[in-house]
């Protein structure tokens, strides 16, 4: 199984996205979108792993609470092309406990530093400009553990598990 962490969106995020996306192909922008329904923030990619549980034991060792998320302007690895979100020590955070228990559990992911974005376009056939993306955002209150498979028509992406964020008045363990 092709596995990653990630943030599932809220719809409103995702709308605000998509409506990016419109602009970008409005202006002659080709290339490979993202379907809405992908669209997320990857915290660690893991790549090739035979099983699920040992990765969703190591996610429900890190704790987090409700964070915000908002998307923030354009920015792109070469002709792959993002969006990017307000900065997040929180966030920062996340990732950075997300990735130690990984370590820890053993579980293999791309160690490469961690940029938050959320893919919008693939092989984009010139770089979008004038871009402007709503800050429509989001309360992160859990995270997801996802599966990759090469669909028909692209990839298709499955949540396999989630690990909720401490709710305020739970006891921390
Ligand atoms: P991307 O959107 O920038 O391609 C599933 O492939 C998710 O894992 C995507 O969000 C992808 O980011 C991310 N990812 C991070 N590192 C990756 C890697 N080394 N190979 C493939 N996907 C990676």
């Amino acid at each position: 199984m092709r596995l990653f962490v990630a943030i599932d969106l809220s719809e409103e995020m995702k709308a605000a996205l998509v409506d990016a996306q419109n602009a970008m192909y409005d202006r002659g922008v080709r290339g490979n979108y993202s379907p809405e329904e992908n669209l997320h923030l990857t915290i660690a990619f893991i790549g090739e792993y035979p099983e699920a549980e040992p990765v969703l034991d190591a996610l429900r060792t890190v704790r987090f609470t409700p964070f915000e998320l908002v998307p923030d302007g354009v920015g792109s690895f070469g002709d792959h092309w993002w969006a990017g979100v307000r900065e997040s020590v929180p966030l920062a955070a996340v990732a950075r406990r997300v990735r130690r228990a990984l370590a820890e559990g053993g579980i293999p992911f791309d160690r490469k530093g961690f940029v938050p974005h959320i893919t919008l376009i693939r092989r984009a056939s010139k770089a979008p400009e004038r871009i402007r993306i709503a800050p429509r955002g989001m309360t992160v209150d859990s995270i997801s553990l996802m599966r990759s498979d090469r669909g028909r028509n692209g990839m298709i992406y499955t949540e396999l598990g989630c690990v909720e964020a401490i709710q305020n008045g739970e006891a921390a363990p």
